[in-house]
């Protein structure tokens, strides 16, 4: 049995570390790597510090349009799976890497497993809501991280090639949680006897309309407690171009960091403010409070559960953020830590590969 994944952006890393220790020596697993994010701090350190196996093939194809960078993708995978032919292509979220491999795979007859199916915004203004319905509806198999999930599949008639498996990230973030929890973070410039806020931002309909951007950074400088800021490239570059700077008031601007330290530094925070999706779960998983800079979010479970609140209109962000922490829960939405084992089960034919649960 050879499972082919294709990753190529930070949070897919994330969750290949797992599915990759599931899979090992278990089948052939091959890695191909798109190029999507081709900075060593977006790229290299995760496959360090997760220890995930090098690529085995990378396809060094990143940045430019939605258009130009998908369909370089899409030709270059197609060599790779004619070349490896593998039972099961695997692909992870909702990027432009997961899109062109599953589009790569379908025109060749190749089946392909979706990890992390069901999610929905319902933004259709969001790249990655195409690429999630699409990706979904090509698949031959959907591999749902929630109940919520599956039930957007049921509601798209996509039930019989669907099955719950929990969430891959939650085996990591738990994982790592536990090793690093006694640890300071070490990243300068924050102070958790001072108490901060650390937030991340780096979706288009956040970063690329200048009003909106400066509107999200005055509101991160209007904090109660100084901001740890770790700016993704596209922040950064859009801000340049808009003249902008991030600095302002209270905010400490950094460069996005190492899974570890990201994880320390959301456990020694006071909250979270974030557009990201992996960070508003992560959040939830370390039981520290979340505030979205979205209107609405795919995990709605942290939302129901009272430890994320959205302000994607930006009313009152520091209201928000300052909030008191809700009651607590020991709810367990994403699962129990062991989702990557049911992927490696439901992919290797050791359990039913369908389910209506
Ligand atoms: C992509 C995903 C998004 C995911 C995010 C995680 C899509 C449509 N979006 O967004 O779903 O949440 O990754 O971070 O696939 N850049 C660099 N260095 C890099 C990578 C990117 O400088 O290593 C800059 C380039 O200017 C690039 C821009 O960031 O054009 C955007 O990168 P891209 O991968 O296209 O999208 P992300 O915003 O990272």
């Amino acid at each position: 049995m050879k499972v082919l994944s294709v990753v190529g952006a930070r949070p897919q890393f994330v969750k290949l570390a797992p599915v990759a220790e599931a899979l090992a020596g278990r089948c052939e697993h091959v890695i191909v790597h798109t190029g999507q994010h081709y900075d060593a701090r977006l790229s290299d350190v995760f496959f360090a510090d997760l220890k995930i196996p090098a690529p085995d093939v990378h396809l060094g194809i990143g940045s430019a349009s939605h258009g130009h960078q998908t369909g370089a993708m899409l030709a270059g995978i197609e060599d790779v799976l004619l070349a490896q032919r593998p039972d099961w292509v695997l692909v992870y979220g909702d990027t432009n890497s997961t899109l062109a491999a599953t589009v790569a795979a379908v025109k060749l007859h190749q089946k392909v497993a979706h990890l992390e199916a069901g999610l929905r915004s319902f933004n259709r203004r969001m790249p990655e809501e195409h690429n999630r319905v699409l990706t979904d509806h090509a698949a031959d198999l959907c591999l749902a991280p929630t109940e919520v999930a599956m039930g957007h599949l049921r509601d798209e008639g996509l039930a019989a090639r669907s099955t719950m498996v929990g969430d891959v990230m939650t085996d990591v973030c738990l994982r790592v949680a536990q090793a690093v929890q006694d640890e300071p973070p070490t990243t300068a410039g924050v102070d958790p006897e001072q108490g901060y806020y650390l937030a991340t931002i780096h979706r288009a309909e956040n970063t690329d309309d200048p009003q909106r951007l400066h509107r999200v950074v005055e509101s991160l400088a209007a904090l109660d407690h100084p901001v740890l800021l770790l700016a993704h490239p596209r922040l950064v570059a859009t801000a340049e171009r808009q003249g902008l700077p991030l600095a302002q008031g209270s905010v400490v601007v950094a460069e996005p960091q190492p899974y570890p330290e990201l994880i320390r530094l959301a456990l020694h925070s006071r909250g979270v403010v974030t557009d990201s999706g992996g960070l508003q779960k992560e959040a939830f998983l370390l039981r520290v409070p979340c505030t979205t800079l979205r209107t609405e979010t795919e995990w709605t479970e942290t939302v129901d559960l009272g430890w994320n609140v959205l302000d994607g209109d930006l009313v009152d962000v520091a209201a928000a953020a300052a909030r008191p922490e809700p009651p607590a829960t020991d709810a367990a939405p994403y699962g129990d830590g062991h989702a990557a084992q049911r992927v490696a089960a439901v992919l290797l034919g050791e359990t039913g590969s369908t389910s209506e649960s």
